[in-house]
């Protein structure tokens, strides 16, 4: 399959970097100028991978056009390109409905959303596409595993989730902050931090164990993890984080 991307940012090296540096990929990758460090970076380090001179030759020259722009610019990049009527489109731009992107195209080509993540550099992302389609869900298996939607909602409250990352790595940032102003080395509060949330991260991701039944699991009757979550409800917590999601749902809804 040919693949062209239209942005070289995060996502496209992240995309590029998991299809191809198993080698043989099977696919031929064009790039487009824009993003020109990222996309000759890749260019170096893939042979598949070529940069195109315009964005209009990135579409011409492949099956699948990938748009990985931002929001704010998708309408006028998309609207200045001439799609051919046999090409399918995966558009990775957030909170943009399909339909404003396919009117922006101006023919009736298949369209499917997908929220990837820059895990699948690794080929460990897990990806919500919607609506399903079995050539792209394939794709990202290569890229680790896809998550085919049966509706927009579903889709948009994945979105939703894949919001939290900043939250992780902002809960960790507290609690290391807290332990360094009692007294503890900032290494030491990092190293210890960093460990157990990867294994209860692998803990969560194993098993079909329900999350309550984890967390009861992992705190002691009336012990230090009980008493913890308790207060981080009774201070609003729990409440924050679900006024946050309705609020990044409202967003992703555009
Ligand atoms: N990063 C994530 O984790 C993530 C997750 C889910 C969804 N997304 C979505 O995926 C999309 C791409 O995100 P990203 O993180 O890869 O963004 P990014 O790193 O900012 O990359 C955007 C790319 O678009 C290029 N660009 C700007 N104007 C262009 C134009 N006129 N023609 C062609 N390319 C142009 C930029 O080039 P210059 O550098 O030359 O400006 C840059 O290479 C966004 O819609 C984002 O919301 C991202």
């Amino acid at each position: 399959m040919r693949l062209g991307f239209i942005g070289a940012g995060t996502m496209t090296a992240a995309m590029v970097e998991g299809l191809c540096a198993g080698g043989q990929s099977g696919f031929e990758v064009l790039l487009s100028p824009r993003g020109a460090v990222v996309a000759a970076d890749l260019a170096r380090r893939f042979p598949e991978v070529t940069v195109a001179a315009s964005n209009q030759m990135v579409v011409d020259g492949c099956d699948l056009v990938v748009l990985a722009i931002r929001p704010q610019v998708a309408e006028e990049v998309v609207r200045d390109l001439a799609f051919r009527p046999d090409q399918k489109v995966l558009s990775l731009i957030a909170a943009t409905r399909i339909e404003w992107v396919r009117d922006w195209i101006g023919l009736d080509l298949p369209i499917t959303r997908a929220i990837p993540l820059p895990f699948v550099a690794n080929r460990k992302g897990v990806t919500p596409i919607y609506p399903p389609d079995r050539e792209i869900a394939g794709l990202f298996a290569t890229l680790g595993s896809a998550v085919e939607c049966q509706t927009i909602q579903e889709f948009d409250l994945l979105a939703v989730g894949s919001a939290l990352m900043g939250s992780y790595f902002g809960i960790l940032e507290t609690a290391q902050d807290w332990l360094v102003e009692q007294g503890l080395p900032e290494p030491a509060a990092r190293a210890y931090l960093a460990g157990l949330f990867a294994n209860l991260g692998g803990v969560a991701e194993s098993g079909g164990t329900a999350f309550a039944d984890l967390r009861q699991e992992y705190s002691t009757k009336g012990g230090l993890n009980e008493q913890i979550f308790r207060v981080f409800g009774e201070e609003g917590g729990a409440r924050a984080l679900q006024t946050a999601l309705a609020q990044v749902l409202a967003r992703v809804r555009g």
